[in-house]
């Protein structure tokens, strides 16, 4: 017969060899040593059979056991507890010194920039912004500026005619007329919009952008258009750039000039320049006293009232203001047109 202490040797072996490797297993485990039917309580059972006075020691080696098994499986539960967490952890690993993505803002296109810039400047002097359509009557956009159907200046503004004879508006003017007819006189708008006419180049887009100032009021003097034209310049290029007044022609004002500024890229100083071509100054605003015929069609008595008009080129005025140089990367998405030009 073995010795109890052989029994408590062959008990630590097999416990030693088995493993656990769940929490199910690790219950197994106990039941098997310590529970009711388990090896130790076995063991204790035969405690009755030893002569008493071994059984003082040998009761005490069990229990010293128990302890022993008690401690190792503890400790089992904690390997598994950790393994557990580790596996968890390696799981939910969230890698915190990654760079992220990076979120790049956007930003409005140049014309749009441009049309904000010019639209706060002329709403800091009063002006309200006006819309028209973009699909006008040949009545507006011609007829009631002065141009009747014989008029050579419509040959001008080469126009996109609908079969039901109206047009795609060849400027921004139209809505004075009917910025007028809505709200009468005094009045001060500002009209940016999208214009069209047939004509394309690398220098012409079918479709381009134009901002338009009405100002009517009583007694409206030129040094008053002269004065305010030189401060959006200085306003919109941020400096006081030389200016020059040039007689010129348009139907609906009376009498008509156009602005030029000195060069924003070489200030005249450059007889190569590509953006003023050696002259020194670049055309930015076509502007007149609104023509008596005008204000009458706006409903307005021009004995009463009179006013200025002026309208600008905004894909212009984006181009000298960022100076972009070629028309197309306004409106095209290839890059290469952009590479190309800084190359060059
Ligand atoms: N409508 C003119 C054009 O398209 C510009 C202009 C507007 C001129 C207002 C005078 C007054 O060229």
């Amino acid at each position: 017969m073995k010795s109890l202490l052989e029994q408590v040797e062959e008990v630590r072996r097999s416990f030693e060899e088995s493993a656990a490797n769940s929490t199910e297993q690790l219950q197994e485990l106990r039941v098997r040593y310590l529970g009711k039917k388990g090896a130790l309580t076995t063991l204790l059972k035969t405690l009755g059979t030893l002569p008493p006075s071994e059984r003082p020691t040998a009761g005490e080696r069990l229990n010293e056991f128990r302890d022993e098994l008690e401690r190792r499986l503890e400790q089992k539960r904690l390997e598994l507890r950790n393994a557990e967490n580790a596996r968890q952890e390696a799981a939910e690993r969230i890698d915190v010194s990654l760079p992220p993505r990076g979120r790049r803002a956007g930003a409005f296109h140049p014309v749009t920039q441009t049309l904000h810039e010019i639209v706060g400047i002329l709403k800091g002097m009063g002006y309200s912004v006006a819309l028209g359509p973009e699909k006008e009557e040949e009545f507006y956009n011609f007829e009631a500026l002065n141009m009747p159907s014989w008029h050579p200046a419509r040959d001008m503004q080469d126009t996109f005619y609908f079969p039901d004879g109206s047009l795609l508006r060849t400027h921004t003017s139209p809505v004075q007329v009917r910025s007028m007819l809505e709200h009468g006189a005094p009045l001060r708008i500002v009209c940016p919009g999208k214009v069209y006419r047939r004509d394309s180049d690398p220098t012409h887009s079918p479709m381009f952008n134009q901002i338009e100032g009405l100002l009517v009021d009583k007694d409206v003097s030129f040094s008053v258009l002269k004065g305010s034209m030189e401060e959006l310049m200085r306003a919109f290029f941020g400096r006081r750039l030389k200016s020059r007044f040039r007689a010129s022609y348009f139907p609906f004002t009376e009498p008509s000039m156009e602005l030029d500024v000195e060069c924003v890229e070489c200030g005249g100083k450059n007889p190569s320049c590509r953006v003023c071509k050696g002259t020194g100054w670049l055309e930015v605003c076509g502007m007149g006293m609104v023509h008596p015929f005008v204000i009458r069609s706006g409903g307005i008595d021009p004995d009463r009232y009179n006013g200025f008009a002026f309208g600008m080129g905004l894909d212009r005025m984006a181009m000298l203001k960022y100076g972009i140089n070629d028309l197309r990367l306004l409106f095209d998405g290839n890059v290469s047109y952009f590479l190309a030009g800084r190359d060059a």
